[in-house]
């Protein structure tokens, strides 16, 4: 069974007060973990202090990004073995902004998706598919080449772990979701990239999100497609209310 995960992005957002009220605002109005898993994936530098606000402990606290090697002279860098020994299970791989502005490459991004397994986390690799690329009709070719790219070299036993986010860049903050078509359609598109790579039992036990202007207004319909098991939450992700609100979209 595919357990629904509603994450959080917070992006360069809030400062690290900011960030602890809201995990203390969160505490006891989250699902159970085994019928809703909840995350909220932010910045390194206030993950310490979002542990040690998380006292109920249901939700899970990620990091955005960190660097492919463990150690070393990478000024700046977020290093995954640190992360990890922080206790952080999720880190998010090739956001379409790590891809833009950043200029990761998917060579890069398949090194953190390795490099994140490597040290126990759990990677949420983004796959994104511009407006442009969904009217030419070649955005099929380009989401599998993404999948693909990302997992070269990834045994089974990881690949079974990773969850995959389905994020179109004209839909990122832009206030306009995919429609529910075209998120089942971007999401199923993921799973039987997995299954060509991999095999049908594996791509049916991976949860894959979609992620692009996702409100407590729209996770219902979206969530009720076959395939999309989870939602990435950018805006509607920072304010405690309305990730509430995500978070029991079961009950809206
Ligand atoms: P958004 O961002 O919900 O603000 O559109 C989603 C994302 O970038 O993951």
């Amino acid at each position: 069974m595919r357990i629904p995960l509603i994450a959080g992005n917070w992006k360069m957002n809030k400062t690290v007060t900011e960030a602890r009220s809201f995990v203390e605002a969160v505490q006891g109005k989250l699902p159970a973990a085994d019928v809703v898993e909840t995350a909220i994936a932010a910045p390194a530098l206030f993950l310490q202090t979002m542990l040690e606000a998380n006292t109920e402990d249901v939700l899970r606290i990620g990091a955005e990004a960190c660097y492919y090697e463990d150690d070393g002279a990478y000024t700046g860098e977020t290093s995954p073995r640190a992360l990890h020994e922080m206790g952080i299970p999720y880190t998010i791989v090739g956001h379409s902004e790590r891809r833009r502005y950043f200029n990761e490459t998917d060579d890069v991004i398949n090194r953190k998706v390795q490099a994140v397994f490597r040290n126990g986390m759990t990677p949420i690799v983004c796959c994104d598919e511009t407006m442009g690329r969904r009217e030419s009709g070649e955005k099929i070719h380009w989401v599998v080449n993404q999948v693909t790219a990302a997992l070269k070299g990834v045994s089974p036993e990881d690949a079974a772990k990773i969850v995959i986010a389905y994020e179109p860049s004209w839909a990122i903050g832009s206030g306009t979701s995919a429609s529910t078509d075209q998120a089942e359609e971007g999401c199923y598109l993921i799973r039987q990239t997995l299954a060509d790579i991999y095999s049908d039992d594996l791509a049916n036990g991976v949860r894959i999100l979609y992620g692009g202007s996702v409100k407590p207004d729209n996770i219902a319909g979206l969530m009720a497609k076959n395939n999309v098991d989870g939602v990435l939450a950018g805006g509607s992700s920072l304010d405690e209310n309305s990730f509430i609100q995500l978070a029991n979209y079961q009950n809206l």
